[in-house]
């Protein structure tokens, strides 16, 4: 029997804490799919990617552990999200974790341990600050 994984994310700016989870989820089963947050759905959370949508789902159709991504345009479609692709687990960093408890009456949830020291906001932070000194002028 094959084992359909569900994770959901903004993933702007792909670093390698989003690998490592992305890996970590795959491993778990057979597919990978990833509902990926709009640009929208982003703006109802005040969060503001740095690639558009289909610049962040371009990238990540090319990352070798995932194999669909699906837009994610609402908190509540999570539910439906399972039932129509299927999904065995579900999968999140441990930042959320205890959040998405209510899904295992639907499938199995996992929280995976984040990895340290590493986020898009991290990135975007040091870039605004080190860009000049550190990276040369633009
Ligand atoms: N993630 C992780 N380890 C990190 C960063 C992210 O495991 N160092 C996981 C998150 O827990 C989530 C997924 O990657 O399950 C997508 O996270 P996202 O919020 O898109 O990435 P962040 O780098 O945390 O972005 P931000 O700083 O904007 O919150």
């Amino acid at each position: 029997m094959s084992n359909t994984v569900i994770t959901y994310g903004t993933f702007d700016l792909l670093h390698w804490g989003h690998i490592n989870l992305l890996k970590r989820a795959k491993a778990l089963g057979d597919t990978l799919i990833v509902g990926l947050s709009t640009d929208e759905f982003n703006q109802n959370k005040h969060k503001q990617s740095v690639h558009k949508y289909d610049e962040r789902k371009y990238i990540l159709e090319a990352v070798c552990y995932v194999d669909r991504v699906i837009p994610e345009v609402s908190w509540e479609q999570k539910i439906s999200d399972i039932k129509k692709y299927n999904v065995d687990i579900f999968v999140m960093g441990s930042d959320w974790e205890g959040e998405f408890d209510f899904l295992k009456e639907y499938c199995k949830v996992v929280y995976l341990p984040r990895t340290e020291g590493i986020s898009t906001t991290e990135i975007k932070n040091r870039l605004a600050t080190e860009v000049g000194d550190k990276y040369g002028e633009i």
